[in-house]
This record gives C-alpha cells, sequence and structure tokens, in this order.
C-alpha cells in the first residue's frame, strides 16, 4: 500500500478537490523523528492559492480529515502530522514482504530500456588497484538496481588496451625485460618496466621518442608491436579475471578501446563532413568555447588517435548496437572533463540523444591519507586486499563461532562482502580512506555487521520452529515501529538509489534495518508462545528477506550462518 497517496487522497477529500492528488503527494514527506508523525503534509504551498496562513491552514485541514483512517491526525504548525493505525499497517507491509519476497520492491519505470554501463575498466598491464574498484562495485551495484526497477543493464568493461602507453611498455620489455620473466610473473613484470620508464625517462627524453615511435608501429599493425600488445593484453585480462571472479562480478562485454580502431575513421568523416575539425599547431580538434570547455583533441600531430576519439566511436557504436535509453559510464572525477567533452563532440555532430549519455564520477579511494598511483608504483593490489579482507573475516568467525560449518566460503563471503560494502555506503562522491581493520569489523557501520544481523534473523526462525503464515500479522508493539517503517520505505528508497545513481542510499538503508531491527530484539520477547507469535516472526522473516535483497542489489552475499 502506498500510504503517501492515502494521505495525499485524504487531503484533496478534505479540501474538495482545490488541489490535485500528485501535487500533493509529491509534497507529503516522512519526518525527522516518529514523534512528529509517520508521515507529514508541509502546507506552504497551498498559502497562496487559499490567502490563508499555513498555520491556519493546518489547523483547518485536521478538522476536515477523515480521522477513522489513521490513528492520529494533528496540525503541528504549518505542519500537519499523521500517525498510522500501527495494526493495520504492520498486517499490510508484512503480507506484502511476505508473499512478493525477493521481488518486494521490484518497479517497471524502466520500461525495458538497454542501459549499457561502462564500469571498471582497468588499462592493461597495470595492476587493477583500488581506483578500480570504486568503479567495479558501483557499476555493479547500479546494475542490480537498474535491473530491479525494470531497465535491462549491460555491463561492458572498456578495457584500456589502446594508447600511448603500449608505446612506453614495448620500449620498457625490449630494453629491461625477457619472456621467462614476463611468464613467470606478469603483472607485476609489466609494471615493473612501466615504472622504470616513468623514472628513466626523466633523464633520458630519447625515451619517450622511441615508445612514440613503437605506439605508431602498433597503430599501423607491425607484426612485432601487435604480437606483444596482444599478450601483454592476454595475461593482464587473466590477472584481472581471477579478481572479478572473487568479487563475484561479471560483464556482458569486454570490448575495450582496441576494438574501436576501426570504427574511427567513421568519427574522423562525420566531424569532417560537418566541418568541425579544424587545425591546430598540426593536430585536429574541435573546438568547444560555447561549452566553456577545452578544444577535444581528435588527432595528434603524428595522425594518432587519442582517448576521446575512441569513446566518441564506442558511444555511437553502443547507441546502434542497444538503442540506449540512458548509457552510464562510471569513472572517477578526474575524468569530469572528458566526458563533458564527449558529450559536447556529440551533440555538435548532431546526435540529441548525448543528453542521454551519463558520466557517473565518483572520489578517490586515500590510503593511510595518500593519494594511490600508478606511475609512483604506490598501487595497492586489489587482489592482496581482497586476500587480507578473507583472512580477517576468517579470524573473527574463529574467535565467535568456532564450530561454524563452510568456514572458508562464509569468510570469502564476508570479507570480500565487507571490501564491497565499505566501498559503497560512502556516497559516490566522497573520498575515503581505506583502513582494512574498520572495514572488516562486526559491529558499527559495515557489511558484515548488516550479514551478521540478517544471519541473525535467520538462526532465530530456525529456533522457532514454526511455520510464518501470512495469517495473523498485527503488531502492535511500538518497539516493533520503525523497522515496520522502513521495511515500508524500500520500495522508495530504491527507486530513489536508482534516480541519484547512488548505491550509497540502500547500503545506509540496510544499516538502517539492522539497527531498528537490533533494537527491537533486544527490547522485545520474539518467541513467546502468545497470538501475537506468528506476526513477530513475520516481523523477523521480513526483515532477512529485505536485508538479503538490499545486500544482494549491493553485490554482497548473505551467509546464513556466520
Ligand atoms: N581506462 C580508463 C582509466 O583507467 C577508464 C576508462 C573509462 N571508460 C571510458 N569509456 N572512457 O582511467
Amino acid at each position: 500500500m502506498d500510504y503517501k497517496k492515502q494521505i495525499a487522497q485524504s487531503i484533496v477529500t478534505a479540501l474538495e478537490g482545490q488541489v490535485e492528488e500528485q501535487v500533493v503527494y509529491e509534497k507529503v514527506e516522512v519526518p525527522k523523528t516518529s514523534k512528529m508523525g509517520d508521515f507529514a503534509f508541509p502546507t506552504f504551498m497551498l498559502a497562496k492559492t487559499m490567502h490563508k496562513a499555513p498555520q491556519m491552514i493546518a489547523t483547518d485541514l485536521v478538522d476536515k480529515i477523515n480521522q477513522n483512517d489513521y490513528e492520529k491526525v494533528e496540525a503541528a504548525g504549518p505542519y500537519v502530522n499523521f500517525f498510522m493505525d500501527k495494526s493495520a499497517f504492520s498486517s499490510e507491509i508484512l503480507q506484502t514482504v511476505l508473499t512478493e519476497e525477493d521481488h518486494f520492491g521490484d518497479a517497471t519505470v524502466g520500461d525495458n530500456g538497454k542501459v549499457p554501463i561502462d564500469m571498471s575498466s582497468p588499462n592493461i598491464a597495470k595492476p587493477i588497484s583500488m581506483g578500480h574498484l570504486r568503479s567495479t562495485v558501483i557499476g555493479n551495484a547500479l546494475a542490480n538496481l537498474l535491473a530491479k526497477t525494470g531497465y535491462q543493464p549491460v555491463k561492458i568493461n572498456h578495457l584500456g588496451d589502446w594508447g600511448t602507453q603500449f608505446g612506453k611498455l614495448i620500449e620498457g620489455y625490449k630494453l629491461w625485460g625477457s619472456e621467462e620473466e614476463v611468464k613467470a610473473d606478469p603483472i607485476n613484470k609489466l609494471l615493473e618496466y612501466y615504472v622504470r620508464f616513468h623514472k628513466e625517462d626523466q633523464e633520458h627524453p630519447e625515451l619517450d621518442d622511441e615508445a612514440r615511435k613503437w605506439f605508431k608501429k602498433l597503430e599501423e599493425g607491425d607484426e612485432e608491436a601487435t604480437k606483444l600488445w596482444e599478450w601483454f593484453r592476454s595475461v593482464s585480462l587473466d590477472s584481472f579475471k581471477q579478481i572479478y571472479d572473487k568479487l563475484g562480478i561479471t560483464f556482458d562485454s569486454f570490448k575495450g578501446e582496441a576494438f574501436y580502431n576501426d570504427k574511427m575513421d567513421e568519427v574522423v568523416q562525420i566531424l569532417e563532413d560537418k566541418n568541425l575539425l579544424k587545425e591546430s599547431q598540426g593536430a585536429e580538434i574541435v573546438d568547444l568555447d560555447k561549452y566553456n570547455l577545452n578544444p577535444a583533441l581528435i588527432k595528434k600531430t603524428d595522425g594518432a588517435t587519442l582517448y576521446i576519439t575512441r569513446d566518441l566511436a564506442a558511444a555511437i557504436y553502443r547507441k546502434r548496437t542497444y538503442d540506449f535509453s540512458q548509457s552510464l559510464y562510471v569513472v572517477g572525477a578526474e575524468q569530469i572533463n572528458h566526458f563533458k567533452q564527449l558529450k559536447a563532440v556529440l551533440k555538435e555532430m548532431g546526435f540529441d540523444w548525448s543528453d542521454d549519455i551519463h558520466h557517473v564520477p565518483f572520489g578517490l579511494i586515500t590510503l593511510n591519507g595518500k593519494k594511490l598511483s600508478t606511475r609512483s608504483g604506490r598501487v595497492v593490489l586489489l587482489d592482496k586486499v581482497l586476500d587480507d579482507a578473507i583472512d580477517l573475516a576468517k579470524k573473527q568467525i574463529q574467535d565467535k563461532n568456532p564450530d561454524l560449518a563452510n568456514a572458508d566460503k562464509v569468510a570469502h563471503e564476508v570479507g570480500v562482502g565487507a571490501v564491497i560494502f565499505h566501498d559503497l555506503k560512502n556516497e559516490r562522491m566522497n573520498s575515503f580512506d581505506f583502513d582494512l581493520n574498520e572495514v572488516v569489523r562486526f559491529e558499527g557501520e559495515t557489511g558484515p555487521y548488516v550479514q551478521y544481523t540478517r544471519a541473525r534473523a535467520e538462526s532465530i526462525l530456525r529456533k522457532a520452529e514454526h511455520q510464518v503464515t501470512t495469517d495473523g500479522l498485527k503488531l502492535a508493539d511500538p518497539n516493533a515501529w520503525e523497522t515496520l517503517k522502513q521495511l515500508q520505505n524500500y520500495p522508495d528508497t530504491i527507486l530513489r538509489a536508482v534516480k541519484e545513481y547512488e548505491p550509497s542510499i540502500i547500503a545506509k538503508y540496510a544499516l538502517h534495518l539492522s539497527k531498528s531491527f537490533n533494537q527491537y530484539y533486544a527490547n522485545s520477547k520474539v518467541l513467546v508462545k502468545d497470538e501475537q507469535l506468528n506476526a513477530r516472526l513475520a516481523l523477523v522473516k521480513s526483515v532477512s528477506v529485505v536485508l538479503e535483497n538490499a545486500l544482494s542489489l549491493l553485490g554482497v552475499q548473505s551467509p546464513e550462518e556466520m
């Protein structure tokens, strides 16, 4: 039941249709504390048309609203506060969760629209780092949220498998590397050449010329360059896949930058036809002055194409392939300008759908307050972070529950889940520091805390030995009220998270629900054989269902026991 709708209807009836229901509906809010009602309607919007002070309108409304539909309706200054009938409310919401289960909160707003999500997209021959973790887990959570609300997400890993860095890498390999060495420890060795290249070219700038030559060769299809490139790409991809497996995240496409090599001529052609290309110091650019942006560099002096040229080709390819309703790019905030330029050039090319492209940016992860960068070699290897998290989880499980069956599997789900949850509970744009000991704690605002709460709910249900039914769901206990309201809020919360591309809304919701449920459980006895037993267990079951669902939207597993 949509209670906001019920309230909007009550108000419209009381006002004898002087306002539109939808307008009222959008103003109905959930007050900060339950003391101010379960829902509230601010009357300011009516003051002008009704020529009355908001306080007056509020008291008048209270007189006219049919009180029988609510536990209580009262005016508080300019607000009308609604207190819902707890028994009716509890039956409704518990009945809904118990019957809809996993599907509770499903929506159809997406109208089956396809949504490519450009996510993860690490660079070949560099280890996947904490920076790419954010893109991977945020992208995956958005895909889950979109699927739940009726869209068809397409998860695309736009691998950084082309660009001048391959010239540097080949040059570095030729100078200092060997086949045996790379075979033994591919990613670390490739990274070593890359880091060394950047160190040595400070004193030997001629190295840069050599690197440029190699990349040029690669773009022209030179056999040796191509072989090395393919080899570097395949060993890198193997190592990325190990991490994706650990995270439990899959992709629908691995079409990286190189895929667009034969699709850029068309881009350049359209730009030429539309007279958008200008020469600037030998390079080809698109002027974006009227967008207040720097010019987009399409071709370098030596004819080499650039990152944005490949992104233009990719955007057009995705529109043709998926006819998307939106196209998302989950990429760090440091690339905000790049995506502004991308959209602006597409717009200039005459593609109206450039408005459906959304960059979903996010902040930096710092490690003990320091920025991470590949060039300096200050990388955190994600693989190592995940393994450490799993070890930490295992230690805590051994302390708390030494006899747990499947302890290794659970430790994996808890450790990896903790890392994912920690990333997602932070608002996207916030930067945050990563401290593993904080991340894997079983108490506080962590993933393990939510998993633990859900496992506890399951254990209560096991102990109860009672088959929960949908008869008798009235729960008048005031201790349960906060939890019931949280449950009722889940569908709305999901819609908000999708609209704002903000998985943290779901993570915070899961924390709230866990907290209110734990408070309920601390203050009320659940396993007493009386006439409300079924209703109480229905609440426990519903919390378990919704927590599991919320965690799964985030890409986090829910162990039955931990
Ligand atoms: N490989 C790039 C990087 O690591 C991210 C690519 C993002 N996607 C895109 N279509 N530009 O910085």
